[in-house]
C-alpha cells in the first residue's frame, strides 16, 4: 500500500493569531492536514470555510476542517493560540492566572484523547504557559516548545536590516530571555553577513545609541502595535509557521524558542527563550552560546522574574 506520511496539525484557538497561522499554512504548504478547534465553534467553522476557498491557489493540497479534541490522537503537532490577549497597556505577565486556568483544561483535553506528539505554545505569557503545558501534559521537555523570542529576534533582524540597509535574512541576531519586558539583545554575537556587529558599530560613534533605540522599539513592539490595531497577529502567525516547518520538515534549524533549561546557562526548571536546534523530535538541543557578563546578568534577571511568576502557580 502507498504509505504517504501525512502531517496533521491541530490548532487550538481560531482568533487573530491562530487564523494568521492557518493562512500562512495555506500559503506555505507545510502540512497536509490542519484541524481548527475553538470554543466558538461557529467562528472556527466560518474560518475553515473561508480558508478552504483559497485552496485552489495554495502551493500544495491541505485538508482543513473544524474538529474536536478527538482529532488530537493522530496529530503530529498541537499548536495553542487560545486564551485571553493583552489589552492596551497590559503586560504579558498580567494574563497569567486566567490563561493558566484555560491552559490546564485544554492540555487535559488534548492528552485525554491520546495525543503523543509535540506541543507548540504561543499564548502569553508564553514562557509560563509553555511550562504549564509541559507540567500538565507529562510529555518529555523536548516535545513541549514555546514560540519564545522567535518573533522578537525576527523584529530585531528586520530593524537592523533597515538600519544597515541590508537584507533582513543576512542579519543574524538574537533576542533571548522572557518574551516580554525583561528580554535582552545578544549584541556580542550579532552578525551582519560575515561581519561582527560590534566591529561595525566601533567604526561610528553614534551607533550604540541607535542600537539601544532599536532594541527598545523591538522589546516594546507589541505595545506599540496593540495601541494602534488592538492586537498583534501576522508576525506571531509567521513565527509559529517557521517553527512548525522546522519541526515537520526535520530541518535542524536554530531558533530562539522557549525551551526548558536543565542546567544550561546555569539555570534549571524554567522555560525561557534561548537558541535551540529544532527538528522532528522537537528541541534536539539547547545551544549554550557565549554571552558577555552584562548579557549573562540580564538573562539571570529574566529567568528570576519567570520563576517568581511560576512559583505561586504550582
Ligand atoms: C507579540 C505577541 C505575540 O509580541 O506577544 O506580538
Amino acid at each position: 500500500m502507498f504509505n504517504e506520511k501525512i502531517n496533521r496539525v491541530v490548532l487550538i484557538g481560531a482568533g487573530a493569531v491562530g487564523c494568521s497561522y492557518a493562512y500562512s499554512m495555506i500559503n506555505q504548504g507545510v502540512a497536509e492536514e490542519l484541524v481548527l478547534i475553538d470554543v466558538n465553534e461557529a467562528k472556527a467553522e466560518g474560518e475553515v470555510r473561508d480558508l478552504n476557498h483559497g485552496m485552489a491557489f495554495s502551493p500544495s493540497p491541505l485538508k482543513v476542517w473544524n474538529g474536536s479534541y478527538k482529532d488530537c490522537k493522530d496529530a503530529d503537532l498541537v499548536v495553542i493560540t487560545a486564551g485571553l490577549a493583552q489589552k492596551p497597556g497590559e503586560t504579558r505577565l498580567q494574563l497569567v492566572q486566567k490563561n493558566t486556568r484555560i491552559f490546564k483544561e485544554i492540555v487535559q483535553n488534548v492528552m485525554g484523547n491520546g495525543f503523543d506528539g509535540i506541543f507548540l505554545v504561543a499564548t502569553n505569557p508564553v514562557d509560563i504557559l509553555t511550562y504549564v503545558t509541559w507540567k500538565e501534559s507529562g510529555l518529555p521537555k523536548e516535545r513541549v516548545i514555546g514560540s519564545g523570542t522567535v518573533l522578537d529576534s525576527a523584529r530585531l533582524r528586520f530593524s537592523l536590516g533597515e538600519y544597515f540597509n541590508v537584507d533582513t535574512r543576512n542579519v543574524h541576531a538574537y533576542i533571548i530571555g522572557e518574551h516580554g519586558d525583561t528580554e535582552l539583545p545578544v549584541w556580542s554575537s550579532a552578525m551582519i553577513g560575515a561581519e561582527r556587529l560590534e566591529t561595525m558599530i566601533a567604526k561610528r560613534e553614534e551607533n550604540q545609541a541607535c542600537l539601544d533605540e532599536i532594541f527598545t522599539n523591538v522589546r516594546d513592539a507589541a505595545y506599540h502595535i496593540i495601541e494602534r490595531k488592538g492586537a498583534t497577529n501576522y508576525g506571531i502567525g509567521m513565527s509559529l509557521m517557521r517553527i512548525t516547518k522546522a519541526i515537520l520538515h526535520n530541518e535542524n534549524s536554530i531558533l530562539t524558542v522557549s525551551a526548558y533549561l536543565d542546567g544550561e546557562y546555569g539555570q534549571k526548571d524554567v522555560y525561557i527563550g534561548v537558541p535551540a536546534v529544532i527538528n522532528r523530535s522537537g528541541i534536539r538541543e539547547v545551544m549554550e552560546i557565549e554571552l558577555s557578563d552584562k548579557e549573562r546578568e540580564q538573562l539571570e534577571h529574566s529567568t528570576a522574574v519567570l520563576k517568581e511568576t511560576i512559583a505561586p502557580l504550582e
